[in-house]
């Protein structure tokens, strides 16, 4: 895991295109610059069905969250909680229950600043500034501390985060990290690029995208559907249906429309034992 101590930035580097704000211009947000644009509409070029991986994303998060209500979960931490958008974790939790608490964690400016104003006044709902490479930093925050009680169940949100982790800094042992200060009853949501079931061209473009990512502030990890399931570990269990392609995760109805993009993306929910 990372030894690095994170250093919150709040500049924005125009120089090189962001991730997460490349992400937000794929979803059709307004929170980005002229280089992430120029960088996003390049990746468009390579890999067109990214805006639709980003979108089946974006739903599996909020079945997810929708998941956890029905289960009674009322406590939320959302690591790599992005830029805020449509469907927001507590936005979909509030129309449930007022009372519920979410913190946020993210360590890129402007989707901490934007987060931090989105949220300004609403007692049960934070944002934290920070790298979740460093669980402790986020689990002792003060903030965290202020709104979840790890005496009590936690959904804990990895979606379509891990795949900015590299291999050095061990996604697994970090999963592990978070789970093991879960309560029984707690969830672990996680959603991941994984390209194997994929065709040659679809595989292709991921290859063009991990290259593309090579210029960007956080390089892309691609992960078989097997790596992702052992970060399932022991402490926890697959609800149904298991790891599976996004759109296949307890479709509502009516069903989502899919694409060709359909077996790039893959979501998970555990539930800690
Ligand atoms: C693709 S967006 C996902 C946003 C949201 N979770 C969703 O699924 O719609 C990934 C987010 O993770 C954040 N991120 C990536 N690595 C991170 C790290 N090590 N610590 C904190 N945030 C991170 C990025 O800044 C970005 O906002």
């Amino acid at each position: 895991m990372s030894s690095s101590s994170f250093e919150p930035r709040t500049d924005v580097d125009l120089s090189v295109p962001s991730a997460a704000r490349a992400y937000d211009y794929f979803l059709g947000g307004a929170h980005n610059f002229a280089v992430d644009r120029a960088f996003a509409d390049q990746v468009l070029q390579i890999a067109p069905s990214v805006p639709a991986v980003t979108k089946l994303n974006r739903s599996f998060l909020g079945r997810v969250v929708r998941f956890c209500l029905d289960q009674g979960i009322r406590q939320f931490l959302d690591l790599g909680s992005g830029i805020p958008t449509v469907g927001n974790v507590h936005e979909i939790t509030q129309q449930v229950d007022l009372e519920c608490r979410v913190v946020y964690v993210d360590y890129e400016p402007v989707a901490y600043a934007h987060a931090r104003q989105l949220l300004a006044g609403n007692p049960f709902a934070t944002i934290i500034q920070a790298d979740i490479r460093e669980p402790e930093s986020i689990l002792d925050h003060p903030e965290t501390r202020r709104l979840l009680d790890f005496s009590e169940p936690v959904a804990l949100l990895m979606v379509g985060v891990l795949l900015f982790i590299s291999d050095d800094d061990q996604p697994g042992e970090l999963v592990a990290t978070y789970r093991r200060r879960l309560a029984p009853g707690s969830v672990v949501a996680i959603s991941h690029i994984a390209s194997e079931q994929a065709g040659a061209e679809l595989q292709a473009e991921v290859a063009r995208l991990v290259g593309a990512y090579a210029a960007a502030d956080e390089h892309v990890y691609v992960r078989t559907h097997q790596e992702i399931l052992g970060w399932f570990d022991e402490g926890m269990r697959l609800v149904e249906p298991g790891l599976v392609c996004l759109p296949d995760w307890r479709p509502e109805s009516p069903p989502e429309q899919t694409n060709a993009a359909r077996p790039l993306g893959y979501g998970g929910v555990a539930q800690v034992q």
